[in-house]
Formats: structure tokens, sequence, C-alpha cells
């Protein structure tokens, strides 16, 4: 037998140890120390969590006292203003970005220049600009920019997907979504953060994703139209402040034949916390043949636990999403999609670094890029609209409601227009 060659080592770097963290990167990083990736052409691939970077470095602690009460390695702290260039000076392959939304760009930004391979959370960024820009540096350094929408890896939506490229189910017309976060998201877990944010931003992305990503088909390619916003205030903030309770959102797409197909997607982050669907999500899309509907809580389980319930165990818990169970050969486990997306961009990037002769490493990165479900260069649309509803939502606030964004208009590639006013603003000039 041959002298057994130790496989090799991806180094992650982690910024941001939230919510998130704690519930898919945290399980990824502890399964991947038991397993590592494997495929026929990387071979097996070891996945190391090096380095965190946070602001406090308090949450970090406890990772690091479970790491040491488990004689498991422990990753670097980094923490304060210094703390990012700490994590990229320490030797990481790839930078996990997972940092409140407006904090994306800076940071993703130096992972690029430093020549990481880089994974943000959604939405990548807010401004079409910024995401040529990481666009630009990804291709410059030859890295993967990806970003994280686990609903894409939903088994219901995978399903949805397919049915829309198969042809059964045919040519989408219109639709509603909805996702309703609960008050403690906007009054505990954002608080430090919230002033001036939008739950649109936050969670209408996911379905601005799916939308975009589904129904999108290159025998029709639609092209995004135009957006348009409004929303509540009172609640997390005063009436007339920049900060909002709910928002809804209304995109526009048209098709080159010249039928349209419009969406609306309503969010909220000030849900009362004990309501029963916790996270409560909601989706029909009407085709020319069919009507999908889907919703959280009826699609699965109720349970109510004395004491325990709401809080800790869910009315109506998301197994598929992320569990932790006893498997039936006794072993502990947490898995689900929001995991396994995580998984996914891992053995993208082993399968760019070790999945075949360094000559062709260009090829293999060229392919990942290609699957755009992830990648910076495929998130366009969806930043548009982002960008698109803060801008909608900021004009709002400043006592000018009603603005509508069209698309690639002749004006540019994203232009508002404000009721009254002759003169557009251009948000974007390029093409979207
Ligand atoms: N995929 C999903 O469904 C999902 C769910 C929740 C959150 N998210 C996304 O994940 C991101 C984080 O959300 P969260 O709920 O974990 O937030 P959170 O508020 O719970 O945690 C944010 C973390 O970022 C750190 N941080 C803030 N600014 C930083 C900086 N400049 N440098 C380094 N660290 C910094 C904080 O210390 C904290 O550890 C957001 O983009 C959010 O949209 C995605």
């Amino acid at each position: 037998m041959a002298p057994s060659q130790s496989p090799p080592t991806i180094r992650a770097g982690m910024v941001g140890l939230g919510m998130i963290f704690e519930e898919t990167y945290w399980p990824f990083f502890q399964q991947a120390l038991d397993e590592p990736l494997y495929t026929r052409k990387t071979g097996p691939v070891e996945v190391e969590l090096t380095a965190m970077a946070s602001r406090t470095g308090s949450r970090a602690s406890a990772y690091l006292r479970q790491r040491a009460e488990q004689g498991r390695p422990a990753p670097l702290n980094c923490t304060g203003p210094s703390a990012m260039s700490a994590l990229l000076g320490s030797g990481v392959d790839v930078v996990c970005i997972a940092t409140p939304d407006d904090r994306h760009f800076d940071l993703a930004r130096l992972a690029l220049l430093a020549g990481k391979h880089v994974l943000i959370e959604k939405p990548s960024v807010l401004r079409l600009d910024q995401l040529d820009e990481l666009t630009r540096l990804a291709g410059e350094k030859n890295v993967l920019a990806r970003v994280v929408y686990h609903k894409l890896g939903d088994p219901d939506h995978k399903k949805l997907r397919t049915h829309v490229h198969d042809d059964v189910l045919r040519h989408v017309n219109n639709g509603y979504c909805s996702l309703l976060e609960p008050k403690s998201i906007s009054g505990q877990q954002f608080a430090e953060w919230i002033t001036g944010r939008n739950p649109g931003t936050y969670v209408a992305v996911h379905y601005i994703k799916l939308i975009d990503f589904t129904f999108s088909l290159a025998s029709m390619p639609w092209k995004l139209k135009q957006i348009t916003a409004t929303g509540q205030r009172g609640l997390v903030g005063p009436a007339l402040g920049p900060t909002w309770d709910s928002v809804q959102m209304q995109m526009t797409y048209a098709y080159p034949d010249g039928r349209e197909a419009a969406f609306d997607i309503h969010t909220s982050w000030v849900t009362p916390d004990n309501f029963p669907g916790y996270v409560e999500q909601e989706v029909q899309f009407r085709f020319d043949n069919g009507v999908w509907n889907a919703h959280q809580r009826k699609r699965g389980v109720e349970v109510t636990v004395e004491d325990r319930s709401p809080g800790e165990l869910k009315y109506t818990p998301n197994h598929h999403y992320n569990g932790k169970f006893l498997e039936p050969w006794n072993e502990r486990s947490q898995r689900g999609y929001g995991v396994e997306i995580i998984e996914r961009f891992f053995s993208e990037v082993a399968q760019v670094e070790f999945g075949g002769p360094a000559d062709q490493r260009a090829d293999r990165l060229e392919a990942i890029r290609a699957t755009d479900y992830a990648d910076v260069g495929g998130d366009r649309n969806t930043v548009a609209a982002v960008q698109a509803l803060e801008a909608i939502l900021a004009r709002h606030a400043a006592g000018q409601p009603g603005c509508v964004v069209r698309v690639n208009d002749p004006a540019g590639g994203l232009v508002l227009l404000a009721p009254g006013v002759a003169t557009p603003e251009v948000l974007y000039p390029g093409c979207v």
C-alpha cells in the first residue's frame, strides 16, 4: 500500500458570529472536523475554521470554550477594529461574511483584494456599483465570490424550479410571497443596527432571488422592468422616521413576447413573538396552466411542549432547513438545506483548487462561476431590486412617497421617478 498523504485543507475565516453563524456555519464547521469533503475528482479535502472575526469577541469565546471542552482545534479570535486585517493575515483561504448587510461590501472587498474566495450572506450587497466592484475583483484575483440564498436549496423550491424547467408549470404570470419575522428580531436581535433599516432588504430578498432564479428560462428570457414599494412605520421607530416595521414591494418582469409578470412581496419584523408560525412564510405563484401554493406552517409538523414552546421549541419547526437529529443509526447530527448550502460552497472551492491538474484551474473556476445560483455575477437583478427598494423607502421617509424605479430605462439602468417631479434620478447608469 502506498504511504498515505494527508488530504489538502481549506482554511476558513468567519466574519460575524451571530444568529446565522450559530444555525448553519457552526454545525458545518463542526461536522467538517469529523468528515472531510469528498468527490472522486478532489479526493478527501479537509475544511478547518481557523479564524473568526467579530466586533467584541464575546460570542467567539463561547465557541472557543466548546472547542476546548471537545479537545478540538481553536480558531484565532480576532476582535475590534483590526479584526478583519488580523483574520486576513492569518493565512485563511476562504472568508465567509455574515455581518449586518450594510457591512458586507467593505468586508468582502477586503477579502477579495487579499485574494481569498468569498461567501457572503444574503443580500450580497445593497447597490449595483458595489456588486460590479466585487465581480471585477473576483475576476482579477481568480477566486470565487458567492452568495448564500438557502431557500434555493429547499426541496419544495427545487421541485418548483424543476417543474418550470420541465415545462410542467408554464409561464408564470403573477404571485405573492409573504415572510413575517417576529418582533424579537427588530426589538432584540437586530436592535443594535436597526435604525434606518427595513425588513424588505433583510427578507424579501429571499423571494426576490427565488423568483428571479426559478422562473428565468433561456427559452423565454424575461427582463426585470419595474419596482414599486411602500411600508409602515411607528413600532420599531418613529412614525415618520427612516426605520420600517413592514414593507410591501412589487416587482414586474417583461417577457420578450410583450406579456408581463408581477409579484408582490410582503415582509415584516413586528409580528407577535408568539405567533404560531414564528417566521411566517407563504407563497402563491400562478401560471398559464397551474397554481403553486406553499405554506411553511401547513407543510409540516406542529408541536407544543409545555414551558419550552414557542421559545426553545417552535410550534411549527422547519426541519428541512435545519434540525438536530438522532439518526436511526444512533448518531447525533445537525442537517438541512441551511447547512447543505454552506457545504456546497466549500465543495465548490475544493473543486476549483483540488479537482484536477493545476493548469486547468481556470476552467474549473469558470465552470463554478457559470452556476449562477450563488455567483455575484448572477445576483444583478436581486441587487437591483434591493437598491430600488432602499431608494424608494428613503424617498418615502424624506416625504416623497409613491416613487417607482424603472429598470434599463432609456435614462439609465436603474431610474427613480418621483410623482410630480419631471427629472428622474439615475440610481445606476449602467445596464442592469
Ligand atoms: N440566510 C438566512 O436566512 C439568514 C438568516 C439570518 C441572517 N442572515 C444574514 O446573515 C447576516 C448576519 O445576520 P445575523 O442574523 O447572523 O446577525 P447578528 O446581528 O445576529 O450577528 C451579526 C454579527 O456580525 C458581527 N459584526 C458586525 N459588524 C462587524 C464588522 N464590521 N466586522 C466584523 N464583525 C461584525 C457582530 O459582532 C455579530 O457577531 C445578514 O446579512 C443577514 O441578512 C441570513
